[in-house]
């Protein structure tokens, strides 16, 4: 199960919710400004996974910059999924993201969630609006998903570039590309989020103008003695 923005307030519910529903694990996130929730989650056995910090950009005060990448940047084509999956499965592989960092999940597995999630999104209009690829001589090298909020805020979703293609812009050119398709939806804000240990996805999007906004902790509960 899954909980997001939890107070100190809501804790009890939430746990009497997930016992009483045989709950296994409990996905719970809050803000890291609330102190008082992340220790009495600590009393109830919960264990940090991982700290996600939140970035913004207005899109209409400062110009969106221009994609000066070498590897252009355009819409995936039906037919691409399994190269997409490839390459989420290749960036990803060893992520240290919160499914990674819990010792009871299966590693191989939690690589695997992220291949899934990049191919539905290629599949799916629910997981995404939008995948843009970097195109490597008709061959894609890396993907970015996109999705609108609500009528005036878009979000990167998911941005993933193959090991041998990193460090060459792509993410950067990426980020230009995902701005102006939400300019082009009529959004007036991008988001987007990582883990704050991934410092290089963090210059990126401060090179095109992100701002750190706020910062949630992934705690994770096991329901039986195993987990804590
Ligand atoms: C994060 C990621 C998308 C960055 O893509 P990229 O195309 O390599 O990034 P860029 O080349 O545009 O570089 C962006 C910045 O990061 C730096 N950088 C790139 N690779 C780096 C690395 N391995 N270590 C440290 N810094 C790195 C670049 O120097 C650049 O910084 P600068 O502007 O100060 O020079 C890529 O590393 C990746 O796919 N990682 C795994 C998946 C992931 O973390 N996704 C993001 C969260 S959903």
């Amino acid at each position: 199960m899954r909980a997001a923005e939890v107070t100190v307030d809501a804790l009890p519910a939430i746990l009497e919710f997930c016992r009483s529903n045989e709950a296994r694990l409990l996905i719970a996130r809050c803000l890291t400004s609330e102190l008082s929730a992340v220790q009495a989650m600590e009393r109830e056995g919960f264990l940090l996974m991982d700290t996600l910090v939140y970035y913004e950009r207005d899109l209409l005060k400062t110009p969106i910059p221009p994609d000066q990448g070498r590897i252009p940047i355009r819409t995936f084509r039906p037919g691409e999924e399994d190269a997409v999956r490839a390459v989420a499965a290749s960036a990803f592989r060893g992520y240290f993201g919160h499914y990674h960092a819990d010792s009871r999940l299966d590693r191989h597995r939690s690589d695997e969630a992220y291949a899934d999630w990049a191919q539905r999104s290629c599949l799916s209009g629910e997981a995404a609006d939008e995948v843009l690829v970097a195109d490597c001589d008709g061959k894609p090298v890396g993907f970015t998903t996109l999705r609108m909020n609500s009528p005036t805020e878009g979000e990167g979703v998911l941005v993933a570039v193959a090991p041998e293609a990193q460090g060459r812009g792509v993410c950067v050119s990426f980020m230009v590309h995902a701005m102006k398709w939400c300019l082009s939806r009529g959004a007036s804000t991008m988001i987007i989020s990582t883990q704050l240990t991934n410092l290089s996805a963090q210059k990126a999007w401060v090179r095109v103008g992100f701002r750190p906004v706020q910062s949630y902790y992934t705690f994770h509960k096991w329901f039986d003695n195993l987990g804590c």
